[in-house]
């Protein structure tokens, strides 16, 4: 099988991801990062705490009105709930999209500034693609960071090789049958401006695609997940949300073609309310270009819903998730009324984050 075999199927895949009114939940912390998650709430980073937690997500009621995929870590992939039937069943019954990070997590990129990264995981990356579409999943993502910094970073060489590399984990998973979701972000450690962020955002989501076109990459079978045009999280001049809006639609208006489908932002450290603020803004602006305009948050989508839970609280857990799944729906159609969900405003930025 080849990318030929799969192309209708990835059109209406990528096309099922971003139906109007839906969006991605992000659970593919690796298990450092749950652990860390799980830490916060006194609960220890056990498989069985682990199954517990996205167990419990994935068995909230009506998420599949607002989720149209998840994004999961290989331990969940093949892992089954408590009651022995598998995670991906459980999706399926909510009627979500199971996905798989398939990225192996960054490296020093040695050359360039002493910041930077490249992502690994593309050696037999055509042969997983395979063994996870057979086991349910049927996208996929890849996470590239670069980072702004006085010092000129991020570098030429930097910018390169990682829209080098999303292409060709894009071209390499298409192969299999799985839609690629590229996602180049750009990190918010800094104390750059925001006109800084869309200059430089401009130029890496436009390498990312001269790099997608010289690798075959059906784009019509790919989704983007960049992060939003913000200021660095130490600049003192903060932008307001119909700012950060505006300069988000210009960047992406100028970068990104038109046969790309959707556009699902990650949340980067954002508040939940400023993830589903910023988000329904831009989908108050008139737009150029059609693509919809929506969600793969993790943070964003977690926080509450993993301190109501704690541990045990199912109902509080599924609640919060319930909450903010349906404000960041509503907002992905601009008709979102800041605040008439419970959230949180509390800054979810680490400096130096890893995921
Ligand atoms: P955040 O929304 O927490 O940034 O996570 C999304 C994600 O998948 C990052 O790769």
């Amino acid at each position: 099988m080849a990318l030929s075999d799969y192309s209708s199927e990835l059109i209406a895949t990528a096309q099922s991801l971003a139906s109007p009114g839906k969006g991605i939940l992000a659970v593919d912390e690796s298990t450092k990062t749950i652990g860390k998650r799980l830490g916060s709430i006194g609960v220890e980073n056990t498989e069985a705490n682990r199954q517990a937690y996205r167990g419990m997500l994935f068995t909230t009621a009506g998420l599949g009105d607002f989720i149209s995929g998840a994004i999961l870590y290989e331990e969940t992939l093949f892992q089954n709930h408590a009651d022995g039937e598998s995670m991906v069943n459980k999706l399926g019954k909510l009627g979500i999209i199971p996905g798989i990070k398939v990225d192996m997590g960054l490296r020093p990129l040695v050359g360039a500034g002493s910041v930077e990264t490249l992502c690994t995981g593309l050696d037999g990356l055509v042969e997983r693609a395979a063994d996870y579409y057979a086991q349910g999943a049927r996208f996929a993502k890849w996470r590239a960071v670069l980072q702004i910094t006085s010092d000129g970073c991020p570098s030429p060489l930097s910018v390169r090789e990682n829209a080098w590399g999303l292409a060709r984990y894009a071209r390499s998973v298409q192969e299999s049958g799985l839609v690629p979701i590229v996602e180049p972000e750009i990190l918010m450690d800094g104390d750059h401006t925001i006109e800084t962020t869309a200059r430089i955002q401009e130029h890496v989501i436009q390498e990312v695609y001269h790099a997608c076109q010289a690798n075959g990459v059906l784009l019509e079978g790919t989704l983007l997940k960049p992060s939003m045009t913000v200021q660095g999280a130490d600049c003192s001049e903060k932008a307001d949300p119909a700012k950060v809006a505006a300069m988000t639609v210009r960047t992406l208006e100028r970068s990104v073609p038109a046969s790309v489908p959707g556009i699902v932002f990650l949340s980067g450290g954002l508040s939940e309310e400023a993830a589903s603020v910023y988000l329904n803004n831009m989908n108050t602006i008139e737009r150029k270009a059609k693509w919809n305009l929506g969600f793969s948050y993790g943070r964003a989508l977690q926080h509450s819903c993993l301190k109501g839970w704690a541990g045990t609280n199912l109902e509080a857990g599924q609640k919060a998730l319930l909450a903010r799944a349906q404000a960041n729906s509503e907002a992905s159609l601009g008709r979102y009324v800041p605040g008439s969900q419970p959230s949180s405003d509390e800054q979810l930025f680490v400096a130096g984050y890893t995921y």
